[in-house]
Order: C-alpha cells, then structure tokens, then sequence
C-alpha cells in the first residue's frame, strides 16, 4: 500500500518516513528541500533497508501536483507535512506563509478529489489553542485566535479540511495537534538540522552543549509556573511519528468516527524550560551554560495535552521517556558535529 509523505525529508517527516516503512507500507516523498537536505533518504534507506520514492517539486504549483497525482496513481492515503514552520519569519513573510501553507493544502485536496485517493493526516499544531484557560487541554478545548501567521495558517488549514470534508463524504481527514516534537531516531541517523540560529529550545540546548553557541537564553522566569519558566509538553518525534501511523491505520479500517476528526498529540505531562535544561545536564553529563533573560515576544506561559481522548481512539500512547528523548537529541548532535 502506497503512502504519500509530503515533507518527508524533514524532521517529523524522515522519522514517519521510517515509521511507515516498518510497517510495511510503501513510501513515496514530495519535498521540495527549502528546509532539508537529500542525504535524508539514504539514511532513511540506512535504517529501514529500504529507499523510497522520491519527487522534487513545491506542492503550491497546481500543475505540477495534478502531474504528480497522474504519475502515482495506485496512492492509498497522504500524510501532508510540507509547510513553513517558523514563527518569528511567519510574521515578516506572512503571505508567503499563507500562499505555501493554505495553498499546497488545497493543492493536495483537489488532487484527492479528482484522483480518487480518500485519506490525509495533516499536521496541525497546539498553537491552535492559543493559552488556554483551562489545563491540561482536550480536543473540546476551544481554539484561540493565532499568535502568528504560521499559527493562523494551521487553523485555517483545520478549517478547509472541515468544510471541504463535509461536502465530500469520500474526503477523509485527521488533523494531529502536535505538541513540542523533540529528540531524534535511537540510530542518531535522523534528526532536525535547524537552519542557522535555532528558535527552538532543544536545538539551541544541543547546539550550545556542542560548543556552537556561547551560552542558552532562557526567555523569562517570573511565568506563573512552580518554578518561573514557560511549560509545555515534549513529545519524543518517534512517538510522534507512530501517532502518524495509527492515524493512517484507523482512516484505511474505517474506524473514523467522521470524515474529519483532530487528535492532540502530546504525553500529558508538563515540563517547565528550566526542568528541561536541568534533565538534560544530568541525562547527558555535559555543561551547559545558560542565563535567564526577559520573556520571548508570544510565547505563551504554559500548555500540556490532555491525551485521554487520542490515547482511547487510536489506541496510542507516547512511550519514551524525558530522558530517553533528551539522551537521542544529544547523540544526534554529536553525530552531526562529528564529536
Ligand atoms: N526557549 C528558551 N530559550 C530558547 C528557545 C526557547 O527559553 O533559546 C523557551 C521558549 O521561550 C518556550 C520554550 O522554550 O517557553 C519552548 O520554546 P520552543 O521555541 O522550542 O517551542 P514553542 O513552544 O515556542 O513553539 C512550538 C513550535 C511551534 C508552535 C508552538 C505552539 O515550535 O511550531 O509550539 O505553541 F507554533
């Protein structure tokens, strides 16, 4: 059974990449390598065994998606990652933002329509929550308008799905709200390769352990949180990338409960930044310089996952632990630097 992976030379990508090769499926990737590099698939070929197809073109050119849809036309289902994804930039480059995230989106819809291929898992983030009032967040929790164009096109693309499913009763669609993806695969063979300074938390901790950056910043201790820095929920991107594969699973078998449905994926618990520098020290028994400085614009205080609804309907659970996850971030920087 053939599976799309769009941005399947990315980070969450490449780790579903395998994910779904370990179960057996057949793999085809469209990226377009803006943000990733094409060694990607050799190691993804190191790990499985097994090297999957490839295409290189931008899912935003409707042509050149109708193309594709043309070529591979024995595709069971699509699991839609390509999509810009850096928040700050999303601010300065909104409508690029908005014309490569919404429209490769609907690029794909149409293809799915008009080729007969019925399922999607699109990635949708917890930025859709906003900060919400009530913790731990379930799927019931409202959604709050966005922080940033990137956030905004995630609810949006939520919405195209909900509207377009329910006028196609043979579009089926899953949105999974991911958390905070972190870690790398055990074989240290994939991982994320942030372009440039990192935004994220765990790629600056990695990269400043390496000796790339002077020292970390943690972006403001005086949040409403046991211990002043900003919580949020971590999930190890191999959990992540099986919660894919569940997702995929339930659409060929039918389980939906309707043609559009959206899980949170996260772990339930909370990790304040703080506990995460300090885990990380310890895990891996390196220094780390850090110090506290003011609060990041938009940054939101705290969020974690209620993870009760997607746990009973997938019949998923994220398994690794912090320390796991923090220990393969660690090995996966060292292999990339060479130390
Ligand atoms: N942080 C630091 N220092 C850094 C980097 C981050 O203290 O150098 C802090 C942040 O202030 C935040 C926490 O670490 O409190 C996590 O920050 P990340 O940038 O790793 O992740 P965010 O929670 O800000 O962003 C993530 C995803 C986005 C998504 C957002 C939704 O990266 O795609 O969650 O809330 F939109």
């Amino acid at each position: 059974m053939q599976i799309l992976v769009t941005g399947g030379t990315g980070y969450i990508g490449s780790h579903t990449v395998v994910e779904l090769q370990n179960q057996g499926y057949d793999v085809v990737i469209v990226d377009n390598l803006s943000n990733s590099q094409i060694e990607v698939l050799d190691n993804i070929e190191k790990i499985t065994g097994i090297r999957p197809a490839f295409e290189q073109f931008d899912l935003s050119e409707r042509d050149k998606t109708d193309a594709f849809f043309k070529k591979y036309n024995n595709i069971s289902a699509i699991i839609h990652f390509a999509a810009f994804k850096a928040v700050g930039e999303s601010v300065q480059k909104s409508l690029e933002y908005y014309r490569n995230n919404l429209v490769s989106l609907m690029n794909l819809l149409e293809g799915m329509k008009k080729y007969s291929v019925p399922h999607m898992v699109f990635s949708s983030s917890c930025t859709v929550y906003g900060q919400p009032d009530v913790l731990p967040v379930t799927e019931e929790t409202p959604r709050k308008e966005a922080e940033s164009p990137y956030g905004n096109t995630k609810a949006i693309c939520e919405d195209i799905m909900r509207d377009y499913c329910k006028s196609n009763e043979d579009i089926n669609c899953i949105a999974l709200r991911y958390f905070n993806p972190i870690g790398a695969h055990e074989t240290a063979l994939i991982g994320e390769l942030p372009v440039g300074v990192p935004n994220n938390l765990v790629p600056f901790i990695t990269q400043t352990a390496a000796g790339l950056r002077e020292e970390l910043s943690i972006f403001g201790d005086n949040y409403n949180t046991e211990d002043g820095t900003a919580v949020r929920d971590y999930i190890n991107v191999v959990d992540l990338a099986k919660a894919h594969v569940v997702a995929i699973d339930r659409m060929l078998k039918e389980k939906q409960k309707a043609n559009y449905e959206y899980f949170n994926v996260g772990t339930g618990e909370g990790y304040s930044v703080m506990q995460l520098v300090k885990a990380f020290i310890e895990v891996n028994k390196v220094d780390l310089k850090y110090k506290v400085v003011g609060r990041r614009s938009g940054d939101i205080e705290k969020i974690w996952a209620d993870t009760t609804y997607g746990n009973k309907e997938l019949g998923w659970k994220a398994e690794k632990t912090i320390e796991e996850t923090l220990s393969s971030a660690w090995k996966w920087e060292k292999k990339v630097r060479g130390l």
